[in-house]
């Protein structure tokens, strides 16, 4: 029977979290359970298995557990896009909307030569806004971007029209309906 668990089963619903109203789809009983963190990362990688990636870039923070976890079983660098004031060298800086304010993400400005491959890694696709952010630095430094993981995408939130519309490959392992 539990062999038979997808993805989307191990991922826990927190209801009104972080305020009223607001179903939480909280990915950590995914990541705790061996089988379905296991799961989660296969499926990821397995689109872009067969093709050229030298980069794997996690958003911070949740996407840092699953970036590791997919450069490693691809054999690729990890690369941490980080919220702002984190990383110690020289950045670059994104801007993008949070749903009260601005916030800020950085990469460092020799994380990625021109040319080389990336794939965007994250726990969840709401908005689209972070991954925006992320796909905009990765851009500037000249990478090429091969395709965009997630383990969520809330289809509602328009995160993947988002993100198809600036020519990305979007690939999300399972979809809630309802915020
Ligand atoms: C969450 C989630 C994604 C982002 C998606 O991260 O992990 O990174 O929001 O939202 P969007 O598509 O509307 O941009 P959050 O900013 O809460 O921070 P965390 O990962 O550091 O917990
Ligand atoms: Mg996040």
């Amino acid at each position: 029977m539990n062999n038979r668990k997808t993805v989307k089963d191990y991922i826990r619903t927190i209801v009104d979290f972080p305020h009223e109203g607001i179903l939480f789809r909280d990915v950590t009983t995914l990541f705790a359970d061996p089988r379905g963190f296991r799961m989660a990362v296969d499926q990821m990688l397995h689109p872009y298995a067969g093709q050229r990636i030298d980069k794997v870039v996690g958003l911070e923070a949740r996407g840092f557990i699953l970036g590791g976890a997919v450069a490693h079983q691809l054999g690729t660098g990890f690369v941490p896009i980080r919220k702002k004031g984190k990383l110690p060298g020289a950045v670059i800086s994104e801007e993008y909307q949070l749903e009260y304010g601005e916030a800020v993400v950085e990469v460092h400005d020799d994380a990625i030569a021109p040319g080389e491959t990336v794939l965007l890694v994250d726990d969840l696709l709401a908005t689209g806004g972070t991954a925006e952010a992320g796909i905009k630095l990765v851009e500037r430094l000249g990478g090429e971007i091969v395709g965009c993981a997630f383990v969520v995408d809330l289809p509602e939130l328009g995160g993947r029209k988002r993100l198809e519309k600036m020519g990305m490959d979007v690939h999300a392992l399972c979809d809630f309906e309802g915020l």
